[in-house]
């Protein structure tokens, strides 16, 4: 059993009042907003955090498991990164001129991301894609992007959504084209709707659904004989999988990818890379330019993410806590006789919540989010082990899982599983 906390939100919501009027949105990530959580139960705002621990404005301590939304890869306040980064800070954040950070960590990314012949450094996953996509159009001469699920909120890949869609300028939606991940079909058909030009194919390489045999290598076969690139968005992927990826996990190089998230244990870093013959196919025509590019201290935070996962047990140690957490929690939720169920690779995952007749509804995700944050543990929409989760977090983990299954049980039996809100459901936001 582990225990209901006494808690009180007061200072998060009082700040989240003052948010709405000052932020658009009131937040810069939709999903980090409070529509995704559960609104009068779960905190609004995290203050600090230390290893795999959070504590809110109020002071209320939780275990993450959504690290950031993906950037905590080691832990909060990593020393070796946070060291790194000081020592840096004493030296400069940016200079007038490129700096030699820059250089340490692209021969860093040469070494160890499989499709990395060359790369460039950009701040968010957005811009990497961006930047993917117009190296894909600026080599190939062609038009059209078949896109996976969700690649960041440049113009390209959102005007592929079904919301929000307010100032994407309606042509721009003509050339871009999704695709189901797993059905090569689906990907065939849009090649032959736009012979000869496809620019690119940009997905995952993986999300929770393991590929099935021969997917990934059919989506470069295709993008091969129809001239196309194929970028690999490993934006989450990166260095959770493995230091190269889900590329280097998996033993497919695409033409180009894209690394953000993990790369600077919480910095702003994200890395396109691609063939040394593209990139340098590239190099006098694609207009890639940005300031901050090279700031130094994000690059000094990857610098030593790098090395960590180097010289550390890092990618062992978090696909050992996740193989942990899924086998027991999956085993929990059949000997409690719940449809909740742990998905994914070890190191990327997401829970699938059900009843009894298996139907889903966000009621559902809201009931076990509501009955964790209570005592103590934090979801959002992925489960992220990181390297700083220990035993005893796992442990209490698993204790909490079991009490919330045990209400999300009694609130199926009872018939109406709605009266067990305490707080208010939460809603599924893109973004
Ligand atoms: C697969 C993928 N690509 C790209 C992005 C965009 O990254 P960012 O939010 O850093 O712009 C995300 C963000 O969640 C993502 O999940």
């Amino acid at each position: 059993m582990a225990a209901i906390r006494e808690r009180r939100l007061d200072r998060s919501e009082a700040l989240w009042a003052r948010a709405q009027k000052s932020i658009l949105s009131g937040t810069q990530l939709y999903s980090k907003g409070p529509e995704t959580h559960i609104r009068g139960v779960s905190p609004i705002y995290i203050e600090r955090g230390k290893g795999a621990h959070v504590w809110d404005p109020d002071g209320n301590e939780y275990i993450d498991y959504d690290m950031g939304l993906g950037p905590i890869l080691l832990g909060y306040a990593y020393e070796a990164v946070d060291g790194a980064i000081i020592e840096q800070l004493g030296r400069g954040m940016g200079f007038s001129l490129v700096s030699p950070p820059e250089v340490e960590y692209a021969e860093l990314c040469l070494r160890h991301i499989p499709s990395a012949g060359k790369v460039r450094f950009l701040k968010t996953g957005s811009s990497a894609t961006e930047a993917a996509i117009r190296i894909a159009r600026a080599y190939t001469g062609k038009k059209h992007v078949i896109r996976g699920e969700y690649h960041g909120w440049h113009e390209w890949t959102a005007s592929g959504e079904s919301v929000r869609q307010g100032g994407i300028l309606p042509d721009v939606r003509l050339a871009v084209h999704r695709f189901e991940y797993n059905d090569l079909e689906s990907a065939e058909r849009l090649f032959a709707t736009y012979p000869g030009d496809v620019a690119a194919l940009i997905t995952e390489p993986v999300m929770l659904e393991a590929p099935k045999p021969g997917f990934l290598e059919g989506l470069k076969k295709l993008c091969a004989d129809n001239g196309a690139l194929l970028v690999f968005d490993e934006v989450v992927d990166g260095f959770r999988f493995s230091i190269g990826g889900a590329q280097e996990y998996f033993g497919i190089t695409p033409d180009l990818s894209t690394f953000g998230k993990a790369a600077a244990n919480g910095m702003p870093l994200s890395i396109v890379a691609g063939s040394r013959e593209i990139m340098d196919a590239v190099d006098r025509s694609i207009f890639i330019s940005t300031t901050f590019g090279g700031e130094t201290l994000s690059l000094a935070a990857g610098i030593a993410v790098m090395h960590e996962l180097e010289n550390k047990p890092v990618t062992k140690r978090i696909w050992s806590l996740g193989e942990r957490l899924k086998g027991e929690t999956n085993q929990m939720a059949r000997r409690l006789g719940v449809g909740i169920e742990l998905e994914g690779y070890p190191c990327r995952m997401a829970f699938d919540y059900r009843d009894d007749k298996g139907g889903r509804d966000w009621l559902y995700n809201s009931l076990f989010m509501q009955e964790c944050v209570k005592r103590g543990i934090l979801l959002g929409w992925s489960i992220f082990p990181c390297y700083s989760h220990t035993d005893a977090d796992i442990e209490e983990t698993l204790n909490v899982f079991e009490d919330a299954m045990k209400v999300y049980r009694k609130a199926l039996d009872s018939g109406n599983p709605a009266s067990y809100m305490e707080g208010e459901q939460l809603k599924v936001v893109l973004g």
